[in-house]
């Protein structure tokens, strides 16, 4: 019997796979570099994966480039039965994923389902769009006879997808179910800390019958990571890179798809970055669904989703019992801790330089006047752990008022106005989403319009979900996935023009 980490606790173990995937095989490194793979709950090996070279990125480009010539020319029917089947079969492995993804992340197993069935549903969902891809027809000119113009969507071409490591499962899916019912093929680049889940994922993909070249996985450490984005940024071939990820390294991808390298080309970009998201709380709120509100969006994945709340603002009405009933509920129902445990609702953060940050900010507000409710270190098996925390009187000189600590900290802001509400939550360069939670309908729509984020929960702190367009303004970047929206990203529109019939002289 087995004693590995993940081996030992899979249904089916060959779903483990310490390779990469390029042209429809799974391979190793030619150079046989390989990097591990830690559990950020012990800090244990729990495997190691190719550090692939640019010569094997450019393999699996040119092998998504052969693929796409005929894959572009497949029904639409036939891509969405492909998608369902890869859907059925990642449901029908969730246990088995979510033990993956658990080991190499660290959410805790419940948590790691829940992604999974998430991620499933992107897949369903594209199932169902991609034969719904429709074109237009345009009256055109101001004659009659006049030229005749219809639009087609045509897919892209070859994709990269640069995916990171708080959502090892969905933002993969969210991306190749795009770009698959599109008709595109691609090259997933996962995260150095999170190779095992794509892995899986591929070849569950492989499983549903996906053909030779459509879905390729170039698997790098993080050290080589920037190698390989370089390569796939450059290649002529890639026509499309879809990113999510820091704005740092958004940024730099873009100027790289800006085809500022010899024979370099402009690549259509979709980039899902930072945020800072404001959470604001009136007088006027449900206070219990408001609590419920910030329990889930603030510490959902231990705090590390681009969409957790980053700065709570609390009208001064409720600021008192709301920071009480917030931290006596963390207090009382979190327990911070090995993910695959049973009872656990917090795991570790990714690694310990992610603490460290979230700790640096807890450190900063305090030094700066704020009070710890509950939490307020690094304490667990490794360095990675931090206790969900929640703080009171934050002022805007304090760090985490315009850094994003993706941690498990709580920065409560007091507020009295809804203006001043607006300013400060508005007064950072990010945009992704926003949370306002108010009984007062007209308050919360013109909070809501007034909000420059691409994301509002009113009354909820869950606004994920495979129907919604999600994205954001700003630099936390641009283009939406999900939703009817996000099959745009991965298609171009050609506009037809039948010029009109020469009419001869009726005489
Ligand atoms: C993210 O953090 O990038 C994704 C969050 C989500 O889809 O809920």
């Amino acid at each position: 019997m087995s004693t590995h980490p993940v081996l030992s606790k899979l249904k089916d173990a060959s779903l483990f796979i310490e390779k990469g995937h390029i042209d429809g095989a799974w391979v190793t490194a030619a150079s046989g570099k390989t990097f591990d793979v830690l559990n950020p709950a012990n800090d244990q090996r729990i495997g190691a994966c190719p550090d692939f070279s640019v010569a094997e990125t450019n393999r699996a480009i040119n092998a998504a480039h052969n693929a796409f010539s005929s894959f572009r020319d497949t029904a639409p029917r036939e891509r969405a039965r492909l998608l369902r089947c890869w859907y059925d079969l990642v449901m029908a492995n969730a246990d088995d994923l979510a033990v993956v993804l658990t080991a190499e992340m660290g959410k805790p197993l419940a948590e790691a389902r829940g992604e999974v069935v998430y991620a499933a549903s992107f897949l369903e969902w594209f199932s169902e769009e991609a034969p719904r891809v429709y074109g237009d027809t345009v009256p055109a000119g101001n004659r009659p006879g006049a030229s005749q113009v219809v639009t087609v969507r045509e897919p892209i071409g070859v994709c990269a997808l640069v995916t990171p490591w708080n959502f090892p499962a969905a933002m993969i899916t969210r991306k190749a179910g795009a770009a698959l019912a599109a008709g595109c093929t691609a090259i997933i680049k996962p995260a150095g800390e999170t190779p095992f889940t794509a892995n899986a994922l591929v070849e569950l993909a492989r499983r549903a019958g996906m053909p030779r070249g459509v879905l390729n996985v170039v698997t790098a450490s993080t050290a080589n990571t920037p190698a390989i984005g370089a390569a796939l940024t450059s290649s002529p071939l890639v026509h499309k890179v879809s990113f999510t990820g820091s704005t740092a390294v958004g940024k730099l991808l873009m100027q790289q798809c800006a085809g500022n390298t010899p024979g370099g080309t402009l690549k259509k970009v979709s980039l899902e970055l930072g945020g800072n998201a404001p959470f604001i709380v009136f007088d006027d709120a449900d206070l219990e669904a408001a609590v419920e509100g910030a329990l889930i969006s603030k510490f959902r994945a231990s705090g590390q989703t681009c969409v957790c709340a980053n700065r709570l603002y609390i009208q001064s009405g409720v600021y008192d019992k709301f920071s009480a009933r917030l931290a006596e509920r963390v207090r009382r129902e979190f327990v911070l801790g090995d993910g695959s445990k049973a009872g656990t609702t917090h795991g570790p953060l990714i690694h310990s330089r992610a603490a460290a940050k979230a700790e640096s900010h807890v450190h900063d507000a305090v030094q700066k006047g704020a009070k710890v409710l509950v939490g307020g270190s690094v304490t667990g098996a490794t360095a990675a752990f931090v206790q969900p925390t929640v703080l009171t009187n934050i002022t805007s000189d304090m760090r985490i008022a315009s850094e994003e600590t993706f941690g498990p900290v709580a920065g409560l802001f007091r507020f009295d106005t809804e203006a001043e509400a607006l300013q400060l939550a508005n007064s950072t360069e990010f945009g992704l989403a926003a949370y306002v939670f108010s009984r007062d309908v007209h308050r919360a729509w013109r909070v809501a319009r007034s909000l420059d984020v691409g994301m509002v929960g009113l009354n909820t702190g869950i606004i994920s979900d495979a129907a919604a367009p999600f994205g954001g303004v700003k630099s936390s970047g641009f283009g939406r996935e999900g939703s009817k929206y996000g099959i745009e990203e991965y298609m171009s529109v050609k506009t037809i023009t039948l010029g009109a019939e020469r009419v001869q002289s009726r005489l």
